[in-house]
């Protein structure tokens, strides 16, 4: 008897629907199924995360009738796992002839052509679509476990997790859904960052600590209706550690994934004020008893407590820096944030170039807000794992509003301002359940 056929179909098995049941059905017409399953890496280098796990994505497809065997498939490009499986069929749905996957599907034809293997694309399945599904899934939101959640996963399947800043429940929608195409790949924000500057300053009140944990809770609160991707918070210095253990508390509730505490001292200033503002730095060891005690006040292993260094900022030295990062991934912190003011990257570069030098590392973050000049391909070469866009929605809203104020007051009439402005149609499709 001869040997049966073997067939090769990748696929993410996120929400599982007929059109891929259909898929495995025509694979398995074909002969032995072998299903290379896109690990989570795979998947957000060209699109969103999948709302399950790798582990909870092979459990479905192992259990899917009709399917012999899982092995991951690491990247988008088929061809690695087609060269080591020599299939003589793939089968995938029509629906990567254009668009990201175009290129994928030639490689796929090209690579199979070197063995006589043949591509087989069965008539798209009409009336379901994972992309009419991720929608909907993403109008149910989100639970605060699995938001939580999303941080670690972000960091271990994505070179650089891109994070904007988000003071309101509007400018948090705009994270959540801004989209556009680089090179035919969707490009989003991954993650969202509940600046102190900007709830602050939103509020016409200084960056210093005054507006309070709970008003700021208002903040995230209206964030958290808003969005589904995970949020990263400013705890400023954390303030007494007693303080900060029921910040912790707070956080981890909600379903926020990491607080980044900053090791000053005192009255704090925004860091862009520098040494001007009379800042002081925390002793070491009272900061590491800080990162302590807050990670102790975790009910979970999945809540992150960063530690931000601020010596560039208040003119230390790298020495002090790098041994305050050593000090405090010593004391278990979960991520390290490198702050600058110059204008240019070079001591924050130097730093990441010490730093990836180190054997105990946790993922590291900046805040390009001076040395805007750098690329996030720049900061990927350098070691990052997070970059915080963090004032820019605010910063760009205020001129725009200014703008319009002024114009209405030239002219005695607001006609001249509406070339600024957006419709008030437009403006209510903004919001869900707005129209
Ligand atoms: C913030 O966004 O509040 C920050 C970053 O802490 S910075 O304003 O640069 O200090
Ligand atoms: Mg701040």
């Amino acid at each position: 008897m001869a040997e049966p056929k073997s067939v090769y179909v990748g696929m993410s098995a996120d929400l599982v629907h007929p059109g891929h049941l259909n898929i495995i059905k025509t694979a398995r017409a074909l002969g032995t199924v072998t299903l290379g399953l896109l690990t989570d890496e795979a998947i957000a280098s060209y699109k969103r995360l999948p709302y399950m796990s790798y582990e909870q994505r092979k459990i479905v497809a192992e259990n899917i009738k009709g399917v012999d065997r899982v092995v991951p498939q690491k990247t988008l490009d088929y061809r690695p796992n087609l060269r080591e499986y020599k299939p003589d069929f793939v089968v995938h749905g029509t629906d990567w002839t254009t668009g990201v996957q175009r290129e994928v599907r030639q490689a796929v034809i090209d690579t199979l052509a070197e063995w006589g293997g043949k591509l087989v694309e069965p008539e798209y399945t009409p009336g379901i679509s994972s992309t009419a599904l991720n929608v909907s899934q993403r109008e149910l939101g989100t639970t605060p476990g699995i938001r939580l959640r999303q941080l670690k996963r972000l960091l271990s399947a994505k070179p650089l997790v891109r994070v904007m800043e988000a003071h309101s429940g509007l400018t948090g929608l705009l994270v959540e859904k801004t989209r556009v195409l680089v090179n035919d790949r969707p490009r989003e924000f991954d993650a969202l960052w509940l600046s102190s500057l900007t709830s602050s300053v939103v509020k016409g009140k200084p960056d210093i600590e005054f507006v309070d944990l709970t008003s700021r809770m208002g903040t995230a609160n209206e964030i958290l209706e808003t969005t589904t991707k995970p949020i990263i918070y400013d705890g400023d210095t954390g303030g007494y550690p007693e303080h900060f253990a029921l910040m912790v508390r707070t956080l981890e509730r909600l379903g926020v994934s990491a607080v980044i505490i900053e090791d000053k001292t005192g009255l704090k200033k925004n860091s862009l004020y520098g040494t001007s503002a009379g800042q002081a730095s925390e002793s070491i060891a009272a900061f590491c008893d800080k990162i302590r005690i807050g990670r102790e006040a975790r009910v979970t292993d999945d809540f992150m407590v960063f530690a931000r260094i601020e010596s560039l900022i208040l003119e230390k030295g790298l020495d002090d820096a790098l041994e305050r990062a050593k000090a405090y991934v010593n004391a278990g912190a979960d991520g390290i944030m490198i702050h600058s003011k110059a204008k240019q990257p070079d001591e924050i570069l130097a730093f990441c170039a010490q730093y990836a030098k180190f054997d105990a590392k946790a993922p590291l973050t900046v805040v390009p807000t001076t040395y805007c000049s750098i690329t996030e391909e720049e900061l990927i070469g350098a070691g990052v794992s997070i970059v915080i866009y963090a004032n820019h929605l605010l910063r760009s809203a205020f001129p725009a509003m200014q703008r319009v104020a002024e114009s209405i007051l030239t002219h005695g009439r607001a006609e001249e301002a509406s070339e600024y402005c957006m419709s008030i149609k437009e403006i209510l499709k903004l919001i869900p359940g707005g129209t």
